[in-house]
C-alpha cells in the first residue's frame, strides 16, 4: 500500500508528523513517501504543484494531505499560489466526492459556540462536490487588463457550470451514504435564482427515484446556512455544489467547536483519495508546536477505511483518539478547564500510546 504524504506549509508538516508517526506505529505494510506541495513547492521548485509531486500523488493508493498557504504568497499569479497545488490534485485525480464529516465529540461540546443542546450528539455528513462549479467553470478571467494583472480591469467574471454526469455522480454518492447513516438527503441550490442550480435540483431529483428507501429535502442555500446555525441535528447528509459545499462546510465545522478535529476526504471513481484535515494551514500559529494533529491523524483512520481497506486499523486509531480525549489530553484550540493541555508532539505520541 503506497502512500504519497504531501505536508505542505503552515502547521501542515507539523500535524502530518504525527499522523505519520500514528501510521508507523500499526506496523502495517505501508510504503510512504513525502513529497513537497504549496508554498513550500513553490520555494523548493518553482511551482506549487511540481511534475514529481504530481506523479508521485497519481501512482500511490491514497494521499495524506497538510495544508497549503500562507498570506506571503498573495502577491504571486493565480498559477503559482499555493491554492492551486489542492486544486491541481483535485482536478487531476478525478477527486470528484469531498466527505466533510461534523461530529460534536461528547467532551467537546461545551467548545461549540452554539448552546450545548444544540449541538450535543451532532453527527452530520457534507458531501461537497470538488470538481465541478464555478471553481473549474470556462470561461475566467478579466477583461482590458492582461491575465494576472488586476490594474486597469474594467470587469472580471467566472462561470458557473455543471454537467448531467457530475450531478447524477455526487447525487448517487450522497444516496449511498445515507443508506449507511439516518436515510435522509438534504440537496442544497439556488434554483431560485441560478439555472445551474435548477438542473442540480431536477438531477438529483432523477437519480433520487433510484432510493425511494432515502428521504430527499431541497433547501436554499440561504436557508440552508441559517437552518445549520438554528437547528443542525434536523440534517444527516447534506449534497451540494463546490462553492455552496466550501462555505458550508466551514460553517457546518464551526459548529462542533473544533475544527482541529475534523477530517476529510476526497475520492475519486476508482476509490483512490485524497486525506486532509477540514482545517487550513494556520500559517499563525506554523513552527509553535501547538497546533492539533487529531484532524489529520483521523484523516489517516479515513484514509485506511475508504482507501486502503483496513477497517480495523481505522477503528483502532479512532479509538485511541476517544480514548486520549476522555484522559483529559487537550491542545490549546480545544482546551477546557481541568484538563492537561499538550502540544502537538505530545498529542501524537499519546495517540501512539492509546494504540498500544
Ligand atoms: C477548502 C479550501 C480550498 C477550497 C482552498 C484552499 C482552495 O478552502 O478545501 O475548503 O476553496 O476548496
Ligand atoms: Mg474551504
Amino acid at each position: 500500500m503506497k502512500i504519497a504524504i504531501l505536508p505542505g506549509d503552515g502547521i501542515g508538516p507539523e500535524i502530518v508528523a504525527e499522523a505519520v508517526k500514528v501510521l508507523r506505529a500499526l506496523a502495517l505494510p505501508l510504503e510512504m513517501e513525502t513529497a513537497p506541495v504549496g508554498g513550500a513547492a513553490y520555494e523548493a521548485a518553482g511551482h506549487p504543484l511540481p511534475e514529481a509531486t504530481l506523479r508521485l500523488a497519481q501512482q500511490a493508493d491514497a494521499v495524506l494531505f497538510g495544508a497549503v498557504g500562507d498570506w506571503k504568497f498573495d502577491t504571486l499569479p493565480r498559477p503559482l499560489r499555493p491554492e492551486q497545488a489542492i486544486l491541481g490534485l483535485r482536478q487531476a485525480l478525478g477527486l470528484f466526492a469531498n466527505f466533510r464529516p461534523a461530529i460534536c465529540y461528547p467532551q467537546l461540546t461545551h467548545a461549540s459556540s452554539l448552546k450545548p443542546e444544540l449541538v450535543a450528539g451532532l453527527d452530520i455528513l457534507i458531501i461537497r462536490e470538488l470538481t465541478g462549479d464555478i471553481y473549474f467553470g470556462q470561461p475566467r478571467g478579466r477583461r482590458s487588463a492582461p491575465d494576472g494583472a488586476f490594474a486597469g480591469a474594467e470587469e472580471a467574471f467566472d462561470t458557473m457550470r455543471y454537467s448531467r454526469p457530475e450531478i447524477e455522480r455526487i447525487a448517487r454518492v450522497a444516496f449511498e451514504a445515507a443508506r449507511q447513516r439516518r436515510g435522509k438527503v438534504t440537496s442544497v441550490d439556488k434554483a431560485n435564482v441560478l439555472e445551474t442550480f435548477q438542473f442540480w435540483k431536477d438531477i438529483v431529483t432523477e437519480v433520487h427515484r433510484d432510493y425511494p428507501d432515502v428521504e430527499l429535502e431541497h433547501m436554499y442555500v440561504d436557508n440552508a446556512a441559517m437552518q445549520l446555525v438554528k437547528a443542525p441535528k434536523k440534517f444527516d447528509v447534506v449534497v451540494t455544489g463546490n462553492m455552496f459545499g466550501d462555505i458550508l462546510s466551514d460553517e457546518a465545522a464551526m459548529l462542533t467547536g473544533s475544527i482541529g478535529m475534523l477530517p476529510s476526504a476526497s475520492l475519486n471513481e476508482r476509490g483512490q483519495g485524497l486525506y486532509e484535515p477540514s482545517h487550513g494551514s494556520a500559517p499563525d500559529i506554523a513552527g509553535k508546536g501547538i497546533a492539533n494533529p487529531l484532524a489529520t491523524i483521523l484523516s489517516a483512520a479515513m484514509m485506511l477505511r475508504f482507501s486502503l481497506q483496513q477497517p480495523e486499523a481505522a477503528e483502532r486509531i479512532e479509538a485511541a483518539v476517544q480514548k486520549v480525549l476522555a484522559d483529559g489530553l487537550r491542545t490549546a484550540d480545544i482546551a477546557s478547564e481541568g484538563c492537561t493541555i499538550v502540544g502537538t508532539a505530545a498529542m501524537g505520541d499519546a495517540v501512539v500510546r492509546a494504540l498500544r
